[in-house]
């Protein structure tokens, strides 16, 4: 008999055929009536899920009694209770590499779109408030040339030096706790200290993981050190920068503005930083292209038909709860 796939969040079509080979395949829909109960009802059915984006703690992953997998279309794993995972032997896996580029494009668009105030002139000139020609009240900041700090110097941090070095001339910083010669070698980027690199850096990139060591890593006192001229960009995870924090520095002229892709609460319809013209927010699009998307759906699908199938899968983020 097939083994039960359960969707935590929805899937495309093309990910639903794809499982349907080898499993049976459930996937909540409004259209089949309250997609929550719908998933809760499911759970217990269910040995592999499926999906991003949604928290799965201890009390309802405990109802999925034959859970033998969780496959995350995503490369982050904060939403799922890791220790939980491994006390019961369950293997989870996510979808590094596929959204490196991806990803960095997000991050330097975010750079560039804060500097030149890409977001709110288009606004402005769709207002039809150009009606002379702009003056200093509409000026951005240069990129090129400028400093640009990466905090997590992992794939994807990796990824956006190489944009700034190679693209616009950028010195590169970088703080954490390993140090990257292949990179100094290839960037000339150099390791810093967090706290040298928020004092000296133009642009300030975010790009670690979120874990207990990461949350609020960027507060107050980080965001004192900050150039008054400076930009704090986030393609992590929000709870890595303290939001309230943050809102106190932009208002007090603390940093000059903010790039952000991700939040300390998502989704989000109301915030005070969704006031403010100096901060570009999008709503956690890092990954989200036609290419990337597809990428990482059939990655982990990959991983999710290994795990059930008894081989071992490619991303396996608990390698240790494996048997052959
Ligand atoms: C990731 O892969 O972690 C992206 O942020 C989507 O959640």
């Amino acid at each position: 008999m097939k083994k039960t796939v359960l969707a935590f969040t929805p899937i495309s079509a093309a990910m639903i055929e794809r499982l349907q080979h080898d499993f049976h395949v459930i996937a909540p829909t409004p259209e089949q009536g309250d997609p929550v109960e719908h998933f809760n009802e499911a759970l217990s059915h269910a040995h592999g899920l499926i999906g991003v984006d949604r928290k799965l703690d201890r009390a309802l992953l405990e109802r999925a009694v034959k859970l033998e997998a969780v496959s995350s279309v995503s490369v982050g794993y904060d939403n799922y209770d890791l220790s939980y995972l491994n006390e019961r032997g369950v293997m989870l896996t996510n979808t590094p590499g596929v959204l490196t580029e991806t990803t960095a494009d997000l991050g330097f668009a975010l750079v560039m779109s804060s500097a030149r105030r890409v977001a709110e002139l288009d606004r402005w000139t769709k207002e039809g408030q150009w009606q002379a020609s702009v003056t200093a009240n509409q000026f951005g900041s240069d990129v090129h040339g400028k400093t640009l700090g990466i905090v997590g110097m992992g794939n994807i941090g990796a990824a956006i030096a190489r944009r700034g070095r190679l693209g616009f001339n950028m010195p590169i910083l970088y703080s954490g706790n390993s140090r990257k010669l292949a990179l100094e070698n290839e960037l000339g980027a150099q390791q810093c200290s967090l706290e040298q690199l928020l004092a000296n850096a133009d642009f300030v990139c975010v790009v670690v993981p979120l874990s207990e060591k990461t949350r609020h890593l960027i507060s107050h006192e980080q965001l004192a050190l900050m150039k008054p001229s400076a930009y704090l960009i986030n393609v992590s995870r929000g709870l890595v920068i303290d939001e309230a924090a943050l809102v106190q520095a932009l208002l007090k002229g603390q940093i000059r503005g903010a790039g952000l892709d991700v939040y300390e609460t998502e989704p989000m319809t109301h915030s005070p930083l969704f006031t403010m013209r100096n901060v570009v927010t999008l709503p956690h699009v890092g990954a989200a292209t036609f290419e990337c998307r597809s990428a990482m759906a059939n990655r982990a699908i990959d991983n999710l038909r290994a795990a059930l199938l008894g081989e071992r899968p490619r991303d396996l983020v608990n390698p240790h709860v494996w048997k052959e």
